[in-house]
């Protein structure tokens, strides 16, 4: 039989001493596993260390070094044990006062976030909520919105075709048509969905993305119920000093046309505020008679006011996000900071 190196007993020892110290419920037992390996007299670890005599000088120093070694890591183990058993924890538990691991916890998409947001503001004020197709006619998608097949927009370069004159809808501005063909005016809806473009997926374009549509038509809508409307929209969303701009801007669905854009107030953590630059928040207009028309109402009798925004980027606006593909890649890291 080959005498066991002294070093693997070293390590066998160890493994069984951090055991018996785990093992160890009271500190009566505790103090019976030190005795059996540290104590002085029969201590398993001690009587390696005092046999470091008759040792030949050459192996000594290594099993000297590895016997040390042992000692300290168990003394060490012996005295946490100790102290957690003392502790207000001697329940077994290591440390009750340690905080605990709380449940990974969950929430809804940005996107989606800024989607009910929009939605709820405008609940508020009387809208109810619309769909339509995602897979649409060219009709819907441009001809009934008065954009001729012709226009830049309708191209195969901008907009995806499925086959002859169906298309993946290019905006959300399709349910207003389709909205207005089995409903009766009063009109006032608001239709998020998804809409599609051939466009080239970078920081702010992604080929498919969110848009929110909005459509109010009555008798006797105006000009000024259009921009109270939206101006009390962006108020609620963004904040009471929020101020609105509307610049003139051209759609074929609505004239006259324009750009909506806010101004924000921020607090900042110092408690002063900071007005922003005006940010372009949306397309909108009053409806054009030419679509009424298409939709089969009396053009002398209503009028209303259309709207289209991309909460994707209403989002990035909100939260200071400057590349939309963060939206899309899903990194638990980056949508952890919107739960
Ligand atoms: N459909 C337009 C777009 O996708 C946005 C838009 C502009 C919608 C004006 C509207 C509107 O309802 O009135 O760019």
């Amino acid at each position: 039989m080959t005498e066991q190196d002294p070093k693997d007993a070293l390590r066998a020892l160890e493994v069984e001493a951090l055991d018996a110290i785990d093992r160890a419920q009271d500190p009566e037992a505790l103090e019976a596993v030190r005795i059996d390996y540290l104590g002085r007299k029969d201590g398993r670890i001690s009587a390696i260390l005092r046999g470091l005599g008759s040792m030949s000088p050459e192996r000594r120093p290594a099993v000297g070094q590895e016997a040390n070694r042992v000692k300290e890591v168990v003394a060490d183990a012996l005295q946490n044990r100790e102290r957690s058993l003392a502790g207000p924890a001697s329940s077994g538990i290591e440390d009750l006062t340690l905080p605990g691991r709380g449940p990974w916890k969950g929430g809804l998409h940005p996107v989606t976030q800024a989607v009910d947001e929009i939605w709820h503001i405008f609940r508020d004020l009387g809208f109810t909520r619309a769909r339509g197709p995602e897979a649409d006619t060219e009709w819907y998608n441009f001809e009934a919105l008065n954009t001729p097949l012709d226009h830049p927009a309708a191209d195969e370069q901008d907009t995806l075709y499925l086959v002859d004159s169906v298309l993946l809808r290019s905006h959300t501005s399709p349910v207003q048509m389709r909205t207005m063909e089995t409903h009766e005016p009063p009109i006032r809806i608001i239709a998020p969905g998804w809409v599609y473009r051939r466009d080239t997926y970078d920081a702010t374009h992604t080929p498919a993305f969110m848009q929110v549509e909005g459509l109010v038509i009555d008798e006797g809508v105006t000009f000024v119920d259009f921009k109270a409307t939206l101006a009390e929209f962006a108020r609620r969303y963004w904040g009471p000093d929020t101020q609105t701009r509307f610049r003139p801007s051209f759609f074929p669905f609505t004239e006259p046309s324009a750009e909506v854009d806010v101004k924000r107030v921020i607090t900042r953590p110092d408690g002063s505020k900071e007005e922003t630059d005006w940010l372009e928040i949306m397309g909108a207009g009053m409806v054009d008679p030419a679509v009424l028309e298409n939709a089969g109402y009396d053009a002398e009798r209503y009028t209303g006011f259309a709207f289209g925004m991309g909460p994707a980027r209403i989002a990035m606006l909100k939260h200071g996000v400057d590349d939309l593909r963060t939206f899309f890649e899903n990194d638990v890291r980056f949508l952890d900071q919107f739960v």
